[in-house]
Parts: C-alpha cells; structure tokens; sequence
C-alpha cells in the first residue's frame, strides 16, 4: 500500500524511510513519464506553495515554480529580503502567518537551525531548498539520476571529491539509505561534519553501504561508479574564497583523475560550477558528464515530493 506522505516535512534524507524514498523515486518516475509524453496532470490544482529565498538559485527556484505550475498549483517567489522577516518579525510568526495562506513552503537558507525552527510551527509542509548544512532535493534527484543510469543502487561507489559542505552530508545520508559505498575526498580542515558522518554510518550500518574519509583523490576515485564534485566555495563563504583556492587546488575532477576510475564512471556536479575550479571544461563537457540530466531531475523529483506532501 502506498505510505500516505500528506504534510510531512522535507528536511534531511536522514529523517526518510526506505519505503519513503522509493515512493519519491517511484512517483517521479511516474511523473516524467507523464510529461514526456505531455500528458496533463493537475493534483495540486487550487494549492499555493510559497518559496522563500535568502540565497541565490537558478536551478531550484525555476524547476520548483515550473514543476507546482505543472502540477496544477501556483507557486510564489519570497525573497527574504522582502519579508518582515528582515526586518525582525519572528521565524515563528512568519510560519503562523504564511500557513494560513499557503498549502506548502520550500525555503532556502543559510541556517540550518532556522529551517528546523520554522517547520516547528508551520502547519504546512515544509520543504528544504537547500540550507549550508544540506541540500536533501538535490540528492534525492541526483539518486534518481543515478538510477536511471546504472539501473541499481546497491553496491555502487560515489567518490565526491570537494569541500566537507551540504552536498557532501545530504550524498552521505542519500547513498547510505539507499545502500550505495561513498567515499568523501576532501583537504584537511575542510571534511564533513563530525555528526552527519555518525548519523550517515547508522543509516549505512542498516543497508550495508560505507562511508570512507579519504584525502587522496586518486585513491578516492577507484573503482568508482560516479565521481561528483561541487563548488569549493559556497553561498555565504565568499570571504574565505582565496584561501580555499589554495587548500583545494588538487582536488579538482579533471582529465588526468579521470584516467584513474572506472571506464563507466559518470561524472556528476549539482551545478553551478566553477569551471576550472572544481571542474575542468573537458570534464564537465565530456561525455561522462550527466550534470544537466541531472539539472533537468530537479523538475520531476520535486514535482514528486510537492505531489506527495501538499
Ligand atoms: N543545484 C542547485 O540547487 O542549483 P541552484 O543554486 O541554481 O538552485
Ligand atoms: N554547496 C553549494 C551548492 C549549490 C547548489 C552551495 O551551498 O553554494
């Protein structure tokens, strides 16, 4: 019987059952299919959900406001710049306010903790946009993605090569659920978070994945399945750009590390990218890249997630 996912939450892959996200990689199967082949379908027809913004966004604003419009619904951009919010109104009273308007809100933040604090009080569900600890819709697609390109999950290996950041701890939560080996390569002083790694073993200790730290990048990308990286510096740390140029400058997914993995190996990037940062223009443009596939994921995951929840 189908789980019944009406006004749950979306804020950590880590809080999803199994049978949770199979549901989401089920229904967006269903969903792309359906907009494949143009055929309408209204769900959410009638339902606003609102989209609060404090940070930039090309990928996760178009395809959440296209995908709620698909859907039926109608979706609305909140800067947070805009809002009492920024002028000192509570994160409480704006969740209190906004649910009596709205039917689901996505909102993309610098603090965790003001995710978790709004949900608290919203009594609509609340989706995670990305905050500077996790980006959950990004992977959940990009789990999507890598299904539909390997066909399985078990067993695979994810070598991320970058900076310790959100992309890193939601991959660590979304592999180990889903039982797929990852090994995080990153300098030193920049590894994921010492509490999402014990979190992500737990997961990985049910489903029988690991989750490796490595500093080496050529170690790191044998025998790869897929080698993903993402930018070294992230909204909000612009100040700390120069020194990370340094600090990461051999962790870059070029021509000479893909020599090193797997002749299958897909290249994966949640974009935007640095190009010639963290990634070199042969690779991203190469043809083990799938970075925009996975682009175009977002829209079907998300309508997925937006279907089951509001
Ligand atoms: N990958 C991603 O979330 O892209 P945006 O920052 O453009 O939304
Ligand atoms: N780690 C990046 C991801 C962007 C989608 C950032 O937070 O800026």
């Amino acid at each position: 019987m189908a789980l019944d996912m009406k006004g749950k939450d979306i804020i950590s892959i880590h809080d999803l059952s199994r049978e949770a996200i199979d549901q989401i990689l089920a229904t967006t199967e269903i969903l792309k299919m359906k907009q494949k082949l143009g055929e309408l379908y209204h769900p959410l027809k009638g339902k606003t959900m609102g989209m609060i913004f404090q940070k930039s966004s090309t990928r996760t604003r178009v395809s959440f406001e296209v995908g709620m419009w698909q859907l039926g619904g109608y979706a609305l951009f909140l800067s947070a710049n805009d809002l009492q919010l920024k002028r000192g109104e509570t994160i409480a009273d704006t969740a209190r306010n906004l649910s009596r308007y709205l039917d689901g809100v996505m909102i993309r933040t610098y603090s965790h903790q003001d995710l978790v604090d709004y949900a608290e009080y919203s009594t609509i569900p609340v989706i995670n946009g990305l905050t500077d600890l996790l980006h959950p819709c990004q992977v959940l697609s990009d789990i999507f993605t890598i299904k539909e390109k390997k066909q399985v999950l078990e067993g695979l290996k994810l070598a991320y090569i970058g900076d310790g950041n959100n992309m890193a701890h939601s991959l660590m939560f979304g592999t180990a659920k889903t039982g797929m080996h990852i090994t995080i390569c990153s300098p030193s002083g920049f590894e994921p978070d010492p509490e999402i790694t014990r979190l992500s073993r737990l997961d990985a200790a049910k489903t029988g994945a690991t989750i490796t730290i490595e500093d080496d990048p050529f170690q790191a990308v044998q025998k790869a399945d897929i080698i993903y990286t993402d930018v070294w510096t992230s909204m909000g740390m612009e100040d700390e750009q120069e020194q990370r140029m340094q600090s990461f400058s051999r962790y870059q997914v070029n021509g000479a590390l893909l020599e090193k993995a797997k002749e299958d190996a897909l290249v994966m990037h949640c974009l935007p990218a640095h190009r010639g940062e963290e990634i070199t223009d042969e690779v991203v443009d190469g043809p083990r890249s799938i970075v925009f596939d996975q682009a175009e994921n977002r829209l079907h995951l998300q309508k997925a997630i937006m279907a089951l929840v509001i």
